[in-house]
């Protein structure tokens, strides 16, 4: 039977080509989504990949919903924690609640959609925890504080995944993508657009599908033994 995939943000931007990368690789897939319906129901016209609607920044409606995909789907093998936002602002601007607001999305999130399949894959002895974090995680950006802490903080938790799940067949890997072409980054002003581009030694953002590929890779057999890393895909842009 084909194993089970949960993208959450898996919509839009680097989650729905994530979906459809492990679709075309033969997984089940679910897709998450916030708020934007319209997004969603072109997704799974276009796809046929069935759409869940969830906050993950929320404990009780993250299992609630893991359940539904659960029902619907089989036990879910592959988590793919994609779901973010930014609430940009330089920190003596910043204000409490952009602080809450990317915490809650960006990282509690990540705790609030693997801890729900992590007791099924200990039992099952199979397990694949791929979290999207950001090259900001790595090096920190102006204006993104909140930003940059949850997706260090991402970081933290896949390595010390990594070592809780390895001998029960899990693994927990972190990808880091510079900047990619999706609605978060043509949403800054295009002259900062360009000043991003011009620090990007490939002289190009990159593509959604660019990181789905690794995500396929990460989520199969072949990767058992890539376990608590970090890969970077930024187009040369930073080495950790
Ligand atoms: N784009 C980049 O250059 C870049 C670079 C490095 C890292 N990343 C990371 O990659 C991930 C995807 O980024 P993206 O650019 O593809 O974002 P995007 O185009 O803005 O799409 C975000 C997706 O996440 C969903 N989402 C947002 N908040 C959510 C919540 N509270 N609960 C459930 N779903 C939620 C959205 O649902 P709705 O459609 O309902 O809003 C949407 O499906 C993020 O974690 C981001 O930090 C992006």
């Amino acid at each position: 039977m084909a194993r089970v995939a949960l993208v959450t943000g898996g919509s839009r931007g680097i989650g729905a080509a994530i979906s459809q990368a492990l679709k075309d690789a033969g997984y089940s897939v679910a897709a998450t989504y916030a708020g934007n319906d319209e997004a969603a129901a072109k997704f799974t016209g276009e796809t046929g990949i069935k759409t869940y609607k969830w906050n993950v920044a929320d404990y009780d409606e993250s299992k609630a919903g893991i359940a539904q995909v659960e029902a619907d789907l089989g036990p879910v093998d592959v988590v793919v924690a994609n779901a973010g936002i930014t609430r940009d602002a330089p920190f003596h601007k910043m204000t409490p609640e952009q602080w809450h607001q990317v915490v809650d999305t960006n990282l509690n999130g990540v705790f609030n959609t693997v801890h729900p399949v992590w007791p099924g894959m200990r039992e099952r002895k199979f397990g694949r925890i791929i979290v999207i974090s950001s090259i900001n995680g790595q090096k920190g950006q102006f204006a993104q504080v909140n930003y940059a802490a949850t997706k260090a903080g991402d970081l933290g938790i896949v390595k010390s995944l990594a070592q809780e799940g390895a001998r029960a067949g899990i693994t927990a890997n972190a990808i880091c993508p510079g900047y990619i072409g999706t609605d978060m980054v043509m949403a800054v002003p295009e002259k900062v657009r360009e000043s991003i581009i011009s620090q990007i030694p490939a002289g190009r953002l990159g593509e959604p599908e660019e990181i789905a590929r690794c995500v396929v890779f990460l989520a199969s057999e072949d990767s058992g033994f890539i376990n608590g890393s970090t890969i970077s895909a930024n187009g040369g842009q930073f080495f950790v």
